[in-house]
């Protein structure tokens, strides 16, 4: 079995690009390959003690899923299945994808959502991210002024995002032990 598993949400499919382009830094006993919540079991993604997740922000500052007015359902119906994950012991790195333009009084704010749920079922969690450049009002995954996680924007941002991406996976690796 793979060291990290990668799993993600997506709509529109911005997320799911992120983790192909996560994924393809790794090899394949260090990463499994990316999948979709809507495809994972809570044991599956419970028998790893590295994580990455990843999830757009749809709705009004809401997990993607069947409200958000996705096709599919995600992280909205897969979260409560996983009620009743143990996460102590287990790393996890978050990354989030947004639009700070349309939407800047709930930027972000699904990642903030999964790092809610996740440290409070005894995650740590890895790979915080200056909230310096970019341009909101608000966003649920902020807190002292930083990201809990890696927000990426390719609607507005799209240039920025291979450096940030490159930047913060460097950062991460050395905490997931590689
Ligand atoms: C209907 C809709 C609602 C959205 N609501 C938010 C929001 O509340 N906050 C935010 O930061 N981005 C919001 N976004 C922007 C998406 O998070 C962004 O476009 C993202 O890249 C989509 O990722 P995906 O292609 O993986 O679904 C919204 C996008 C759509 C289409």
């Amino acid at each position: 079995m793979s060291r990290i598993g990668l799993f993600f949400g997506s709509s529109s499919g911005n997320t799911r690009r992120i983790a192909k382009m996560i994924k393809k830094r790794f090899d394949d006993t260090t990463m499994a390959d990316a999948l979709n919540v809507n495809k994972a079991t809570p044991e599956l993604l419970a028998s790893y003690d590295f994580l990455i997740l990843g999830t757009p922000t749809l709705g009004e500052g809401d997990l993607p899923g069947l409200e958000a007015d996705c096709q599919q359902p995600s992280w909205a119906e897969f979260l409560p299945q996983l009620q009743n994950v143990d996460f102590t012991g287990k790393t996890v790195a978050l990354y989030g994808l947004g639009d700070q333009e349309k939407y800047p009084e709930h930027f972000a704010d699904a990642m903030g959502q999964l790092y809610d749920f996740v440290t409070s079922r005894g995650a740590r969690v890895v790979g915080f991210w200056p909230s310096d450049g970019y341009d909101f009002i608000a966003s649920r995954a902020e807190e002292d002024g930083e990201f809990v996680g890696l927000v990426l924007d390719q609607d507005n941002q799209k240039q920025l995002t291979d450096d940030r991406l490159e930047t913060w996976l460097r950062r991460i690796a050395g905490e997931f032990g590689l």
